[in-house]
């Protein structure tokens, strides 16, 4: 294995009920003003919004609203946060979404207590935040893991780029199944494949043979696979939305990569792809994978044909790729460009921008040329 040091900043609390349970206590330390932040309006439509407004109240808190993250979020948007942030003296930010809020509010804590554009400083200074304003996660839809890392994946529109910029980790993330109750089956599904195509692609990177992480990435694989089938067979299944959230944040808790290189090449292409039509991540990806891995299954065909016994149950790396397709079609997950919400018609110029613009990432199988990433978008119209 490659040296690493590992530590881990964010505290969970998992369990039905969890922000009644821990909620007033785990903000206590903090002071008075609290920015309450949430997406399009989901939590005041199901009630979470109440309860948590409720409790932060008990905990003699001033609530300050941030609300209208978008899926996608935007750099415009993070500056709005930190701005809000600023004026109202904000002492705690507590995230309340899925990973657009969750990523969203990382960044604003960051940018909330710097003096320059965090962009500028990362891109082009090569320095990244040590402190931000303090927060916490209450996750309402589960699927990126951004609850338990310190990267955010924001779109800067005017320069046409979706990618990571660092922020601060969540103090705590709570993680309550209740609270993903009322998130459509389509979002389930897609998130779930989020969480299926981090452990893909961090097994898929270089390792050493018999590294315990390739281990635990099929691991989550497969159990990702059988929650999201039994979510097929009944969705309101709490139980199966439960081990899908431990499973969202297995993949992207750090675990999964230490000591190993990793691919995430599908994950560089669907955001340019986001980028450019502000499409939904998991569904993007949905369409992606099978197209790439048809690409490298030569390259890597004993690991393939590993992810296809243990996972899938079939023999045989090109079957495994075959298997994934099958299983993204089981699930009505798009398998074309064309089925995704997109806010600007996929041709194949745009897909030529995507091909030209996304990070391409060396330590995959097989780096793929821009050339071959065009092709294989195109092959997806
Ligand atoms: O905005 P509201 O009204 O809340 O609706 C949201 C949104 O429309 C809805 N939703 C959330 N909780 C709900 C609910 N609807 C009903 N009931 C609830 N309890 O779900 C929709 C999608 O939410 P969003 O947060 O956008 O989805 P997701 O969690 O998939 O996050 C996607 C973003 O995370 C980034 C993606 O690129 C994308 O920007 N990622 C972040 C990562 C990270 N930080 O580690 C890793 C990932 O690879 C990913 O790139
Ligand atoms: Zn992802």
């Amino acid at each position: 294995m490659n040296e690493f040091v590992y530590t881990y900043p964010t505290a969970v609390y998992f369990g039905e009920g969890a922000a009644k349970k821990h909620l007033k206590n785990l903000v206590a330390p903090y002071g008075k003003t609290v920015l309450l932040a949430y997406g399009g309006g989901s939590v005041k439509r199901n009630g979470i919004y109440d309860e948590l407004k409720g409790l932060l109240t008990e905990a003699g808190k001033e609530v300050v609203d941030f609300s209208g993250i978008m899926s996608n979020p935007t750099y415009a948007k993070v500056q709005e946060g930190a701005r809000l942030v600023r004026e109202h003296h904000v002492d705690f930010i507590l995230a309340v979404g899925g990973g657009s809020v969750v990523d969203c509010c990382k960044v604003v804590s960051a940018q909330a207590v710097l003096d320059e554009d965090i962009w500028s400083m990362e891109y082009q200074s090569g320095k990244f935040p040590t402190d931000g304003i303090p927060i916490g996660a209450v996750v309402t839809a589960s699927g990126t893991g951004a609850e338990m890392n310190s990267g955010a994946v924001i779109t800067c529109e005017d320069k046409n780029w979706k990618g990571p910029i660092v922020g601060i980790a969540a103090r705590f993330a709570i993680l309550d199944p209740a609270y993903t109750a009322s998130v459509p089956a389509m979002q389930v599904l897609s998130g779930a494949f989020d969480t299926l195509s981090h452990a893909m692609e961090t097994y898929l990177g270089q390792s050493d043979r018999d590294n315990v992480s390739d281990d635990v990435a099929l691991a989550v694989m497969r159990n990702t696979v059988v929650n999201m089938r039994r979510l097929l067979v009944d969705i309101n299944d709490l139980q199966a939305r439960g081990n899908l959230i431990w499973d969202s944040a297995m993949a992207e808790n750090g675990i999964l990569k230490v000591g190993r290189l990793i691919d995430f090449q599908a994950h560089q292409i669907e955001h340019q792809l986001g980028a450019f039509t502000d499409c939904n991540h998991g569904q993007g990806l949905a369409v992606i994978h099978p197209a790439y891995y048809r690409r490298i299954v030569k390259d890597a065909p004993e690991k393939f044909a590993r992810m296809g016994r243990e996972v899938f149950g079939v023999d045989g790396a090109e079957a495994a790729v075959e298997a994934l397709a099958g299983f993204i079609q089981e699930c009505g997950l798009p398998t074309r460009l064309s089925q995704l919400r997109s806010k600007v018609e996929i041709t194949p110029e745009v897909l030529r921008k995507v091909a030209d613009t996304c990070n391409l990432i060396p330590s995959g199988p097989r780096q793929l040329s821009r050339d071959e990433i065009y092709d294989l978008l195109v092959e997806c119209l």
